[in-house]
């Protein structure tokens, strides 16, 4: 039995452990429950035991009775805001100041992401979290400590050498993209309000009264300055948050120190290019004069310091006016309403549609055709409609039309339904509506499926409208007469499609599942569907239940995947797909020499130093095989926190079960 102390001690580690990989890493290692789970057994733990809490114990990040309001705090330094650059010749102005009033010839600079959230000012005394604050009017700002102490990227206490008694550090409070999608997701489902976007999603987690609800919010936080310090610190901004990153606050991985303007401006092309890319937000580049010495020198300017500027990025939310909406019916007949703009220019791209995601979404903003609305493009997300402009006096007369959704499908004119607990309106007709033949067929000819080179979505509505293909089945039927009466298809252009169809007939059973676009069923699902089954027969004879012992496959994939199997088209679609030759080589899981040929591994759950990619690729390189599910054949599994239904699994047929620092010692042994 472990005593309290080491009980507690191990409680808040792990907790602290699961907490940072909460943002380190895009997923959580274990499901909230289990977080919430250890949470209650340590708050029991410091209950019995007051005396055993740590300092930086997670209890301390939620907790008291929600707040009727927000006290003020006077920021005892003012927190300033910054100038902006928008173009390279407003950033070569700003850095001839700067030369002119330092009379010197070159500036270092550093460079940093301008994140796009909330700026706070958290305060440590004695290196434990006392204060946070919002910017507020630069001033003062809302005493929200409580809520910044939920925030599991920032640390309560700070750990190592020279902390100063007193440090204010100051950043940004973000949502990262993925955490602000599922966020809106889930409220969408629910019927519940959505964001705008993430900043307003931080702004609004962080005004929460009850910080019980602010600690569900994916939050995170970047320290890029510090506010009143006691004690001494390096005399350079990147060496301060350098030394704030070793005690444990977070600060950007992208920040970067250089020479000379142009490096600057080499700096922001760089991150340009990188900003759809990005996990959060961005709205600029902020280039700081590194010495403090000489940023003293430079001052201030009214509300903005005279070393520093934002190099601002084209927005990415502009207002322009909803001219119509199209609905569009995809490969699974569901029917989206897409929006038809005033084509406008947003963040380095000019777009003139954008979704309108499902009939609750038109609802939830209310808008009708010629409004002005407000549009966002970030990352690789499609364009989204986020709100509707309703105080542009220009368009103060609403003038618009009520968006109609179509009682028939608007491809094929078959009846349309909505499944119960769906937002989504579906087309009845299957493939027999060529909207979604046309989805169906560009699906299978993707590169991660059947990977059909030079068979683009015009050819394809080319090939469906001449009636040359009621299903996929018919690509492999296509001759050089068929295809080359088609307009614009020359015998060049006739050859090189029908050898890349041919090609596309050796495949392998993973991207063939994943061809056919049962409902839910993505590349990863595939793979683990092939790698389970191995065969084709197997995984459409399969029974619910054993479809759900796949990884991922969860009752709705499964009833999709039984759905597949059951309707009499898909089946005579398989057998003339097979008839015209679609095979691929046994499944086989790698074999290999080296010094664990012969042995079976199966990793599961969550891994900490590597991802359980890694750990397999690591294993099979070593001549092991890696199997997904369990099997009396599997010789050893490691299980990871988080692991469920293999654990248990393994344990009842009795296979040796290691976890990762076991692993570790395995692979380093042998490596
Ligand atoms: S420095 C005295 N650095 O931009 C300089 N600000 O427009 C204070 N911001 O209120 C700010 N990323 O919320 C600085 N890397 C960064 C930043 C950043 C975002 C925000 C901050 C500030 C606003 C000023």
């Amino acid at each position: 039995m472990p005593s309290p102390a080491e009980e507690v001690a191990e409680l808040t580690a792990r907790l602290k452990r699961w907490g940072a990989a909460y943002f380190e890493i895009d997923s959580p290692l274990v499901p909230d429950a289990d977080y919430d789970a250890a949470m209650v057994q340590l708050r029991a733990l410091e209950a019995d035991y007051p005396d055993l809490q740590l300092p930086d114990s997670p209890t301390q990040r939620v907790g008291g009775a929600p707040l009727s309001a927000f006290e003020t705090i006077a920021h005892r330094m003012p927190m300033l805001s910054l100038d902006n650059a928008f173009s390279e010749a407003d950033l070569i102005e700003f850095h001839r100041r700067v030369i002119e009033r330092l009379s010197v010839s070159e500036i270092t600079y550093c460079c940093e992401p301008k994140l796009d959230g909330v700026a706070v000012s958290i305060v440590y005394e004695g290196g434990r979290l006392i204060q946070a604050a919002t910017r507020g009017d630069g001033v003062s700002g809302e005493d929200i400590t409580a809520n910044v102490k939920t925030i599991r990227n920032v640390p309560l206490a700070l750990s190592g050498d020279d902390i100063p008694p007193y440090l204010e550090v100051r950043g940004e409070i973000i949502i990262p993209r993925s955490g602000f999608e599922q966020m809106n997701a889930r409220a969408r489902s629910s019927g519940q309000k959505v964001f705008v976007n993430p900043r307003n999603a931080a702004a609004g987690s962080l005004r929460q009264l009850d910080s019980g609800v602010t600690a569900k919010r994916p939050l995170a936080f970047t320290a890029y300055a510090v506010g009143v310090v006691e004690g001494s610190l390096p005399a350079s901004h990147d060496g301060t948050l350098r030394c704030l990153a070793q005690w444990g606050i977070p600060i950007s991985e992208h920040m970067q120190t250089v020479t000379g303007i142009e490096a600057c401006e080499v700096y922001y092309e760089e991150l340009a290019a990188q900003r759809d890319g990005l996990p959060f937000d961005i709205d600029g580049i902020v280039f700081k004069v590194n010495s403090f010495e000489q940023q003293d020198r430079l001052g201030f300017i009214s509300r903005a310091p005279r070393w520093a500027i934002a190099r601002k990025f084209p927005a990415q939310e502009v207002s322009t006016q909803l001219l119509g909406v199209d609905f569009q019916v995809g490969r699974t007949g569901a029917i989206t309403p897409v929006a038809r703009l005033e084509p406008v220019f947003v963040a380095g791209v000019t777009v003139s549609n954008a979704t309108l995601h499902n009939i609750d979404e038109i609802e939830r903003l209310g808008v009708v055709i010629g409004d002005v609305v407000v549009v966002r493009r970030a990352g690789d997300v499609i364009p989204q409609i986020v709100s509707v402009v309703r105080d542009d006096t220009e368009h103060a007369v609403r003038v618009g039309a009520p968006i109609v959704f179509p009682s028939q499908c608007p491809a094929c004119g078959a009846a349309v339904e909505r499944e119960a607990g769906e937002a989504a309106i579906r087309c009845v007709g299957g493939v027999g509506c060529q909207a979604q033949l046309k989805g169906v067929v560009r699906h299978f000819a993707s590169r991660k499926a059947m990977n059909i080179e030079g068979l683009g979505g015009k050819l394809i509505d080319q090939l469906v409208d001449e009636g040359l293909l009621q299903s996929v089945a018919d690509l492999f039927r296509l001759t050089k007469e068929s295809v080359g009466a088609l307009d614009r298809m020359g015998d060049k252009s006739t050859e090189n499609l029908l050898s890349s169809i041919a090609a596309a007939r050796q495949t392998t059973l993973s991207k063939f599942i994943y061809a056919l676009g049962i409902r839910e069923v993505g590349e990863a699902t595939a793979r683990s569907l092939s790698e389970h089954f191995m065969s084709l027969d197997a995984i459409l004879a399969a029974p619910v239940e054993a479809l759900e012992d796949v990884d991922d496959v969860g009752p709705v994939v499964a009833q999709h995947i039984r759905a597949f199997a059951f309707d009499e088209r898909n089946r005579a679609i398989l057998n003339e797909l097979h008839a015209a030759g679609i095979s691929w080589p046994d499944v086989k899981l790698d074999a290999g020499d080296g010094p664990l040929a012969g042995t079976i591994w199966v990793v599961t759950g969550k891994l900490v130093a590597m991802s359980r990619e890694e750990a397999e690729s690591r294993l099979r390189a070593l001549g092991a095989k890696t199997a997904s599910s369990v099997s009396t054949k599997t010789t050893s599994v490691v299980a990871g926190p988080g692991a469920g239904s293999k654990r248990k699994r393994a344990e009842s047929l009795a296979i040796p079960i290691i976890d990762e620092t076991a692993l570790i010692d395995v692979l380093e042994a042998h490596e």
